[in-house]
């Protein structure tokens, strides 16, 4: 029998379950069945058209060939200056790299503040691939459950309580997937004060910063004291449309970042450059679609509300930003994945089952929005009438 690495057990998350359901979908619609995917956050808009011609330039011009490991001055540049812009913090290309999407910053960042005996607090529910990550670095999840009943806000004296003398990282996102809840002032500079006070690093996971609804982004990064323990983390995944890029950064203090290039030399080796020149032209230039993509989000958030939002049994939970619904279905006396599972196998509608992003979500549903405004109410009319029934027949 080959052996292989104790980090392979590390990398094996959990959460794998819920996903199976998506997995079925997604061959199920191949194989030309009536399903409607909202188990997953890929939006379904394509890539602005002016970003994906330049790449294609870059190609004919024959930009082909290795970048620079951090990733090429020009696209550093672009999002050091797209960085000072959106949250204030000052920062240079020295406090940039370029790597392969958020995926790929939160990787390369736990690699690097991390080690064994470390831990790390996340609050939950918090983004699937967070456990393996923070495990790849050799750390143990402290999880922060938030509560339903409070639109998973923040609670500080939790978090308080789960940092020990182990604690090295605070990980969050804002906007949160799949909460849609954005973290506000009064609870960044909470934060702030305790990273401070225990002197921990602070992961900011940025990925849906631009789809926000009600009330504003604001980057911890941008407190007093912070930026030197900040690692923010962003990319063009949501924001532009472009998933399959793999286009994302990290901006942290320098020293970090030469880490992060060390790492970068043994794995990536830098991101292809023909993509790098049409991300920079991305962050470089007014994208008309970021905005439209929000409204259409905005629109498709609404259209969910307004269909679901009053049956029997399902407490919606409106999100305030992103791309992703939480609904509590418990109240069908169905558990979250039995009721997914029994909705996809009646109605062909894909959700998923929310406890993948940990126990805090139990109970609930992720529905996506990554879907045009018509097919999303047709799924909406599905679910309705299927959580009819189940009313009915108990
Ligand atoms: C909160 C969060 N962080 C990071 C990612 C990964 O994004 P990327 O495609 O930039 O790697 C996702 C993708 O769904 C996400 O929801």
């Amino acid at each position: 029998m080959m052996r292989y690495s104790e980090f392979t057990q590390r990398v094996a998350g959990e959460g794998a379950a819920a996903w199976a359901l998506h997995f079925e979908a997604v061959t199920a619609k191949r194989a030309g069945r009536d399903v409607i995917v909202l188990s997953i956050g890929d939006p379904e808009f394509n890539s602005p058209p002016a970003i994906t011609e330049a790449a294609i330039a870059g190609l004919r011009a024959g930009n082909t060939h290795y970048a620079d490991i951090l990733g090429l001055p020009r696209a550093r540049k672009a999002v050091a200056a797209q960085h000072s812009r959106l949250t204030g913090q000052q920062v240079g290309p020295e406090n940039v790299a370029i790597v392969a999407g958020a995926q790929g910053g939160l990787f390369s960042t736990a690699m690097s503040i991390l080690g064994p005996g470390d831990e790390v607090v996340v609050l939950e529910p918090m983004y699937v691939t967070y456990e393996a990550t923070v495990q790849a670095g050799g750390a143990t999840l402290i999880r922060v459950p938030l509560a339903a009943e409070t639109g998973f806000r923040l609670d500080l004296v939790a978090l308080k309580a789960a940092i020990s003398p182990k604690t090295r990282a605070i990980f969050f996102a804002t906007p949160n997937n799949p909460t849609g809840a954005v973290l506000n002032r009064a609870e960044l500079e909470g934060i702030a004060a305790l990273a401070k006070e225990h002197d921990l690093w602070v992961v900011a996971d940025e990925v849906y910063s631009t789809i926000i609804f009600d009330g504003e982004h604001v980057s911890i990064c941008s407190l007093p004291g912070m930026a030197e323990r900040t690692v923010t983390i962003n990319s063009l995944s949501k924001s532009h449309a472009m998933t399959g890029w793999r286009a994302g950064w990290i901006v942290g203090p320098q020293e970090l970042i030469g880490h992060v290039g060390n790492l970068g030399l043994t794995n990536l080796y830098g991101l292809p450059p023909f993509i790098q020149d049409a991300a920079a032209l991305a962050l470089e230039t007014v994208v008309p679609e970021v905005v439209e993509m929000r409204d259409a989000y905005l629109r498709r958030r609404d259209l969910t509300l307004a269909a679901l939002g009053q049956l029997p049994g399902i407490i919606c939970r409106a999100p305030a930003a992103g791309m992703f619904m939480l609904a509590d279905v418990r109240g069908t006396g169905l558990s979250a994945g039995d009721y997914a599972w029994r909705l996809f196998r009646e109605t062909g509608v894909a959700v998923l089952d929310a406890t993948a992003f940990g126990k805090a979500a139990a109970g609930h549903v992720r529905i996506s929005f990554a879907i045009d405004e018509a097919t999303l109410a047709e799924a909406c009319r599905r679910i309705a009438t299927f959580t009819r029934g189940l009313g009915k027949a108990a």
